[in-house]
Formats: C-alpha cells, sequence, structure tokens
C-alpha cells in the first residue's frame, strides 16, 4: 500500500530553486508528498542519481533521505498538476532578448506557458505559489489566465519568493532569516496563506514567517536584491577610490560594518558581481520604474548595475596595463569560473566577461574551477580553440604570465603558491579580484600583486 499523504505538494521547475526548496520542504515534513517536474528530462534524470544537475553543498544528503519516500521526480507535468493541491511554480524567468522590453523586461514567456498548463491539467482547487522572481503585479496576469478562463476550478494565487544564495541554499532554507508570503486579504486569499505558513511552520520559528499582500511580497523580493546588489557596487566604488589614495578597502569595509546601522555582510569588495539574479532583477526594477514614468528612480537603480560594468573593465585594464600594455600571446589563467565559490552556475559571471575581454586582447587564456568547468565551456562555446580548460590550478599556472583569481574558492587561499611562482613565466603577476590571497606572502615570493582597493606590492 502506498503511504497516504496529507497534502501533495507539486513544484514546476527543478533548477537551483526548485531543487533544493522542495528537498528541503520534503525533508521537513514526511507527512506531504513531493514532485518535481520539468520540461527538462536529463535534469529530472539527474536528480534521480547521486550526480545531481546542480552543486550545492549538503543538497545530495538531503536529497538522499527524503528520495523515493516522499520526493518525487517525474517528466509528466499533466498528471502531477491534477494530482497537486499546491503548485509551487520556479521556472526561469530571464531577461527579455526581443520586442518591447528588450534587455530589461523579464521574459514572462516560460511563466505564462506554466500557467497555461496549469489550467488545462487542473479538475480541481488548487493554490499556486510563485517561487520564481517576477515583476510587481504579476500575481494579477496570473489569476486573470487561471480564473477567467470559463472553468469551474479555482486557483489562488500567492507569492512566495524565495531568498537562498546559491552555495548556502541548504543552510539558507533550513534557517531562513525570514520566509514571506504574499496573499489577497479575501477570505479564500487568507485561507490559501494560511495553509502555505502551515507548511513552512514544520522548521521555521513562527515569528519569522512575514505575511503581506500579495504585492508588498512580490515587490520586497526585487527590492531586496537590488539592495544587495547596491552594496556591492558602493563598496567597489569606494575601492576605486582607495587605490588612488593608498586607502585600503578592506580596512574601511571593517571601519564601516562595525556601525550597526550599516552591518559587516556584504562589504567584499571584488571584480564585480555576478549571479542569474542581481542583474536580471535590478534590470526589471528599473523596466518597471520607467513604465511608471520614474525616470530619476530607474536612473539611481541602473547605477548600481553601470558601477557592476565599470569594476569588471577595470580590473581587465589593470591588468593590461600592469603587464607592459599587451597581453598579445601570454598565458593569462583564471582561478575560478563560477560566479561564487561553492557553486558551479557561470551565469553573468564576472570571467565570462574577463575572459572575452582577455581574448579580445589575444591573450591565451586557461579556465580552472573546481565545480564550474562544464557551465565555463558552455559559456564560451564560440571560443573553444583559443581557451584551455583545465581543473588542476597548479597545471593550469604553468607556464602563464600571470593568474587572475576570479571566484573566492578557499583551495586557492590554501595553494603552494611557491610552486605557482616557480612554474609560471617572469615576471609573474597575480590580480586578486576577490582579495582572499595572503598579499604580503606572494611578494615576498617574487609575485607583484594587484589586489582590489589596496596598495598594489610590485617587484618594479
Ligand atoms: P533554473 O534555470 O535553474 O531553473 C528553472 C527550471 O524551470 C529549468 O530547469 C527549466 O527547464 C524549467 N522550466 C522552464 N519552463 C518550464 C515549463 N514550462 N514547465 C516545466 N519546467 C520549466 O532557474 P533558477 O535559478 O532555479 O531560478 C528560477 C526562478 O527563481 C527565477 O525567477 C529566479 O529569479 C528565482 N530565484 C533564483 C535564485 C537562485 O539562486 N538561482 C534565488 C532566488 C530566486
Ligand atoms: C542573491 C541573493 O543573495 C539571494 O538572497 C537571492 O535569493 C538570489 O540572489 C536570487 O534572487 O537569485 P546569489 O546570487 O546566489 O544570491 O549569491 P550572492 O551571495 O548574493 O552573490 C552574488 C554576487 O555578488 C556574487 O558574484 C558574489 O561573489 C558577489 N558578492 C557578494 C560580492 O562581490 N561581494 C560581497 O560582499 C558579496
Amino acid at each position: 500500500m502506498p503511504p497516504l499523504f496529507e497534502k501533495r505538494i507539486l513544484c514546476i521547475g527543478a533548477g537551483y530553486v526548485g531543487g533544493p526548496t522542495m528537498a528541503m520542504i520534503a525533508s521537513r515534513c514526511p507527512q506531504y508528498q513531493v514532485t518535481l517536474v520539468d520540461i527538462n528530462h536529463e535534469k529530472i534524470a539527474a536528480w534521480q542519481t547521486d550526480e545531481l544537475p546542480i552543486y550545492e553543498p549538503g543538497l545530495l544528503r538531503l536529497v538522499q533521505e527524503a528520495r523515493g519516500r516522499n520526493l518525487f521526480f517525474s517528466t509528466d507535468i499533466p498528471a502531477c498538476i491534477r494530482e497537486a493541491d499546491i503548485i509551487f511554480v520556479s521556472v526561469n524567468t530571464p531577461t527579455k532578448t526581443f520586442g518591447e522590453g528588450a534587455g530589461k523586461a523579464a521574459d514572462l514567456q516560460y511563466w505564462e506557458k506554466t500557467a497555461r498548463s496549469i489550467l488545462q491539467a487542473s479538475q480541481h482547487d488548487k493554490i499556486i505559489v510563485e517561487k520564481s522572481t517576477l515583476p510587481v503585479r504579476t500575481a494579477k496576469a496570473m489569476e486573470r489566465i487561471l480564473n477567467q478562463s470559463g472553468k469551474k476550478v479555482r486557483f489562488e494565487v500567492l507569492s512566495n519568493p524565495e531568498f537562498l544564495a546559491e552555495g548556502t541554499a541548504v543552510r539558507d532554507l533550513e534557517n531562513p532569516d525570514r520566509v514571506l508570503i504574499g496573499s489577497r486579504e479575501t477570505d479564500s486569499g487568507l485561507c490559501a496563506r494560511q495553509q502555505l505558513v502551515d507548511i513552512y511552520a514544520n522548521w521555521v520559528p513562527r515569528e519569522k514567517i512575514l505575511t503581506s499582500n500579495v504585492w508588498s511580497a512580490e515587490l520586497s523580493k526585487l527590492a531586496a536584491n537590488a539592495f544587495l546588489a547596491q552594496r556591492i557596487s558602493s563598496i567597489n566604488s569606494i575601492s576605486v577610490l582607495c587605490e588612488q589614495t593608498h586607502a585600503d578597502i578592506v580596512e574601511v569595509s571593517r571601519a564601516i560594518g562595525m556601525d550597526r546601522r550599516i552591518g559587516s555582510r556584504f562589504l567584499d569588495a571584488s571584480v564585480g558581481f555576478g549571479g542569474s539574479c542581481f542583474k536580471k532583477d535590478i534590470l526589471n526594477l528599473v523596466y518597471i520604474c520607467e513604465h511608471y514614468g520614474l525616470s530619476e528612480i530607474a536612473r539611481y537603480w541602473q547605477s548600481v548595475l553601470l558601477i557592476n560594468e565599470y569594476q569588471q573593465n577595470r580590473f581587465v585594464k589593470t591588468m593590461l596595463h600592469e603587464m607592459f600594455n599587451t597581453v598579445a600571446g601570454k598565458r593569462i589563467t583564471l582561478f575560478g569560473f563560477a560566479f561564487k565559490k561553492d557553486t558551479g552556475d557561470t551565469r553573468e559571471s564576472p570571467g565570462i566577461w574577463i575572459a572575452r575581454k582577455l581574448l579580445a586582447e589575444r591573450a591565451q587564456v586557461v579556465v580552472t574551477d573546481p565545480q564550474a568547468l562544464d557551465n565555463a565551456r558552455q559559456e564560451l562555446k564560440d571560443a573553444l580553440d583559443a581557451v584551455e580548460f583545465e581543473p588542476d590550478p597548479y597545471r593550469a599556472a604553468r607556464g602563464a604570465h600571470a593568474v587572475a583569481v576570479i571566484t573566492e574558492w578557499d583551495l586557492y587561499r590554501d595553494l603552494a603558491w611557491e610552486r605557482v611562482y616557480d612554474s609560471m613565466e617572469k615576471p609573474a603577476f597575480v590580480f586578486d579580484g576577490r582579495n582572499i590571497l595572503p598579499h604580503p606572502r606572494l611578494y615576498d615570493i617574487g609575485f607583484s600583486v594587484f589586489p582590489i582597493g589596496r596598495p598594489a606590492l610590485r617587484q618594479f
């Protein structure tokens, strides 16, 4: 006899958000049946093996604990929709690349297709949960598609944006700062909201479960990402001034971060932020502001992206300038290609931009990364002849004129840097785009070291 479950939860979209989120719900709520579906058959097949489609610390253990017990994967989307009581939608919502709003607005085609599949397959009332990040007021469009078809099935649409960060997804889901649930403030809206609160209350303390109206929940997600990205652009803008004045950005970050009103997190100057969401969500915010005629507000948020591009550009310009204004024919090794440590995700990674700029300067680019080489090959697939991909950092650095740290993987800090130095061309350069290396020690070994926002250590 199959076990009887209290609720049947479905998630459409088995990616970086859907996979870990459903694994956490299944792990903490064995009384619910949790199913993940996706149009990508390979992904669904991979979720059923121990070679998961994404790298995320702690995720495999979580999946293994629940898989086959109350966590299931399928490509039969209509059948799973029919059975489900609550459907989370976590399909991708990239930036539109065509037509009206191209380059800014969210491309909602996957979202709308999902809404229509839900409508078509449903035979009883359901709660639909927006998990994807969406423009404010998208729930309205979802409701219109679902509830104005003349079908005698009712759908209540909730907004439950996800705040997990990649690399720490399991920890973030296990112990979130908050869970946000937006609903209509009607009887049926409040009842649906309560059902979602009850799911999270299985492991999240009640005081961390916030409820709000739908539009506040949708907008809070865009605003949270915009604020986080803004902090990085702010500290990166100060890093430029540090380099001109011999102030040290690490000392400045520490000094301002100890002010509790500012807080110490997200103040690490870097080669620029990457990832699939910050740029996309800010562009989306800018587009919405423009839609409402708020051009000053749109420009304010756009500037966060401008500083980020400036910082990435500046990194390559420094490399070029310090390496005697030419990198043509020089072997340059990028240490890391993921957009941050502890993930294999390379979407919008600064590494992409930097590799392309270096290739345009006719450098021989070598990429090494412990988790992201497959994705790196995809990102640079039009330049595979010109780029070498090498998992071993020592081999990757052999014969190089320069090493540039793009991702803050711990392993780079702990390398035998004497060995790296001995194998490189001289003079040997290190450009530390993450300020993670022991700079004085590298200088003593013989490197010329160029951090971000800290005094350069030149041998000449
Ligand atoms: P992803 O690309 O990893 O996963 C999305 C999945 O949806 C893909 O596997 C795709 O095949 C599937 N899909 C697309 N259309 C479908 C359809 N019609 N039916 C079934 N499956 C379909 O994307 P992601 O990184 O998980 O992001 C999903 C959403 O969550 C986005 O809106 C993103 O902004 C938001 N978000 C992402 C993160 C993150 O850290 N990646 C964090 C918070 C929020
Ligand atoms: C970010 C947010 O942190 C999540 O809350 C949100 O859910 C998610 O976006 C999303 O909506 O997708 P994520 O992009 O996975 O998460 O990773 P972050 O830790 O935010 O890092 C983003 C980028 O900023 C990385 O390239 C990182 O290296 C960079 N960063 C971060 C800095 O350059 N300096 C810092 O101090 C912090």
